[in-house]
């Protein structure tokens, strides 16, 4: 039987640009069930809620989830009792017990250019930051009243031993922690837990404690610095951007979420982008790449994937520039370019 794949296209660009993952995997000779489910707004405009019990169970049998992209401004709102889009991905997230999320960073020569940053600072950067995705000020508990809003930051000793686990086995060299251990009590936790599973587990890595704020600093002065960054929740995700520039658009970077056993949820790092959906101007590079990982990490089909990789760098090299990095071709001549690639 085939590996079974729920898509979820969900909002803005993101059903322009499942289309062409999912090309592409067949092109590569990745034999799948595919499941479509709407998801995010799409789903709220259907059901009233972001995520439905019946796609969380779909995801949940399944044997890996392609995700696209959630949101827009149609279901933008402040008011904390209406649905918002995001509430999907992060009900997916927890539900799936996806704590582990990988975001590689590996600039391709041929878009040095095309990034903001000087070519001789991002030559050779390869890192993957190890986000953690379940816990933290994301999933605490929130209170509103009209002058008075909180959002609970909170870590246990287990939420950390796993992710750093996660960070330290895929080191080759070296762990970068990040933290605000100056001013955060859970980040002195975060600190004193991640020594502990160094020292203990896998004490031939380096481990090196950096603050946050200096860490986005270092991440933009000396890329090539960090291996493994290995961080929380929410500095994960705004560290995450940050990096997305080092390749010269966001549009270029995949991501995987990975549990315990359950299904991995794979989709791209960027947004939705509704100022651009149904233009047909999208890139689909990240998308294809989160595909790649998927086919890597979710279902063993490593030749697959890296053959996607390659094809997509190989397309680059050859040319191919979509809009964000400063070109002209739109989906579906990024997509050709790939496929003509493989
Ligand atoms: C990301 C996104 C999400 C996050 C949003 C859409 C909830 O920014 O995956 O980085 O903050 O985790
Ligand atoms: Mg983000």
């Amino acid at each position: 039987m085939s590996p079974r794949i729920v898509l979820l296209p969900g909002d803005g660009i993101g059903p322009e640009i499942i289309g062409p993952a999912v090309k592409v995997m067949n092109a590569v000779g990745a034999e799948l069930d595919y499941e479509e489910r709407l998801f995010g707004g799409a789903s709220i405009d259907a059901y009233g809620t972001a995520l439905t019990d019946e796609t969380l169970d779909a995801c949940r049998q399944a044997d890996a989830v392609l995700l696209a992209a959630v949101g827009g401004p149609r279901w933008d709102t402040t008011d904390p009792d209406k649905p918002r889009p995001e509430q999907g991905l992060l009900g997916l997230r927890k539900g799936l017990g996806l704590f582990a999320n990988l975001r590689p960073v590996k600039p391709i020569p041929a878009l040095y250019d095309s990034s903001p940053l000087k070519r001789e600072l991002i030559d050779r950067t390869n890192l993957l930051v190890v986000r953690e995705l379940t816990g933290g000020i994301y999933f605490g508990e929130k209170t509103r009243t009209r002058d008075r809003a909180s959002d609970d930051c909170v870590y246990t000793r287990s939420e950390i031993e796993r992710i750093a686990q996660v960070a330290f086995r895929t080191a080759r060299s070296r762990v970068t922690s990040v933290d605000k251990a100056n001013v955060l009590e859970t980040s002195r936790l975060w600190r004193e837990v991640v020594r502990e599973v160094h020292g203990r587990e896998f004490p031939n890595i380096e481990l090196e404690h950096l603050l946050v704020d200096n860490a986005a600093m270092k991440l933009i002065a000396a890329p090539r610095h960090f291996e493994v960054i290995l961080t929380e929740n929410m500095f994960g995700d705004i560290l995450s951007d940050e990096a997305a520039m080092l390749t010269g658009s966001i549009g270029m970077l995949p991501s995987a979420s990975l549990g315990d056993g359950q299904p991995g949820l794979f989709e791209p790092v960027h947004g939705s982008a509704p100022d651009i959906a149904g233009t047909g101007q999208a890139n689909p590079l990240a998308m294809i790449l989160s595909a790649a990982m998927m086919l890597r990490h979710g279902l063993g089909m490593e030749t697959q994937a890296a053959a996607v990789e390659s094809a997509v760098e190989r397309a680059l090299a050859a040319g191919l520039r979509t809009r964000d990095l400063g070109g002209t071709a739109n989906t579906k001549q990024a997509t050709q370019a790939v496929l003509k690639h493989l």
